[in-house]
């Protein structure tokens, strides 16, 4: 057990879990916590005309409006991705939003996308220096109605586009009304056309739910492949409640263990089903580099992780890299796309 584990988790634990999320997150913005990456060459991957030093990536949500956007390099991470970013600023749900769910390894959130607004976002990404790629993940503003909601996206997209490495339409969350409907056929072309319309070439991602029916992941997928995007992302949290030692009766998705069984299902799904060319990010319950390397095998070119970094600490990302590059040693894979092809 590491001493975060042991001794800090404890003690953080017992506070609200939103306030300690916005003081560890001041923390690492003011650069005080130096740790030393895993780096290993085994681990490096163009993909998408973009270099990932490794395949681990921080999950959007943790640093939605990139405060920290300069130090994830440093705690580990290939890639971060921000936001939900919405055109408008909005504050998100009522406190309290995120609830922890220790017996199970999970969370359970409805924060509702707040964050500072795409133009807010503007000098901050101009001025950073993340010295990894930086994914710009972007919402449905709340005060834009359903119907309009390319228009909302593209208005985003429009002034963040030459800010990121790769843009993801989140129509996903459970936490913004009516949003998941946009991973329906129709809206999504309409949202993914409006976004066409004005991108010149930035990587286009989609992410999805972990709760969609067979038959809607059939349709995410004619949508990808018609709409040309760059890849998926397996899974947002979902809204089931199934199979929980405790669960606190709060509303909002839920993330870390309990999501790793559906995460996987749509993962596997997708892998069958696409194009050999589209990319898929793997996240949902990741703790361990056993994790990374399942996940890897099932199909994931790049892995994303959340709640897993907050039951471990700021020691997780090189710690996994470490752990997956041992598994690959054990089994005598020289690459990722070794270790994905043997899946
Ligand atoms: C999230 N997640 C999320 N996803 C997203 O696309 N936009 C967002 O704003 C958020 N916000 C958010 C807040 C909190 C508190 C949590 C726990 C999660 C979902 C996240 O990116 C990820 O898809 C899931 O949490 C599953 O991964 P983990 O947490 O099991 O590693």
């Amino acid at each position: 057990m590491s001493l975060y584990e042991s001794f800090l988790r404890p003690l953080m634990f017992r506070m609200d879990p939103e306030s300690i999320h916005e003081k560890a997150l001041k923390a690492i913005a003011s650069g005080a916590l130096r740790l030393p990456r895993f780096d290993d060459p085994r681990l490096e991957q163009t993909l998408f005309g973009v270099q990932f030093s490794n395949p681990l990536g921080l999950a959007a949500g943790f640093d939605k409006n990139a405060v920290a956007i300069d130090h994830w390099k440093r705690l580990g991470f290939g890639f971060m991705e921000m936001g939900t970013i919405t055109y408008h600023a909005q504050p998100g749900n009522d406190k309290p939003r995120l609830f922890r769910l220790p017996k199970d390894k999970g969370l359970i959130n409805r924060m509702g996308f707040n964050n500072d607004g795409a133009h807010a976002l503007v000098p901050r990404l101009a001025a950073a220096r993340p010295g990894i790629p930086v994914g710009i993940n972007m919402g449905k503003s709340k005060v834009t109605p359903i119907e309009d909601a390319a228009k909302d996206y593209q208005e985003s997209f429009k002034l963040l586009q030459s800010l990121g490495d790769y843009f993801v339409v989140n129509v996903s969350s459970p936490n913004t009304p009516g949003l998941r409907t946009l991973q329906e056929k129709g809206p999504l072309l309409e949202i993914l056309a409006a976004l066409r319309e004005v991108n010149g070439e930035k990587p286009m991602f989609v992410k999805v739910a972990p709760d969609l029916e067979l038959s809607a992941l059939d349709d995410v997928i004619e949508v990808a492949h018609e709409a040309k995007l760059t890849g998926l992302i397996a899974t947002n949290t979902t809204i089931g409640r199934e199979g929980l030692w405790q669960d606190p009766g709060e509303a909002g998705g839920l993330s870390g263990r309990p999501v790793w069984e559906k995460s996987n299902r749509v993962l596997s799904y997708f892998r069958k089903a696409v194009d050999k060319d589209m990319i898929l990010i793997g996240v949902g319950g990741i703790f361990t580099g056993q994790d990374m390397f399942d996940k890897i095998k099932l199909g994931a070119h790049l892995c994303q992780m959340y709640t897993g970094w907050i039951y471990g600490g700021p020691n997780t990302a090189p710690r996994i890299l470490k752990e997956l590059v041992d598994l690959m040693d054990r089994d005598g894979i020289k690459t990722l796309d070794e270790l994905r092809a043997s899946g």
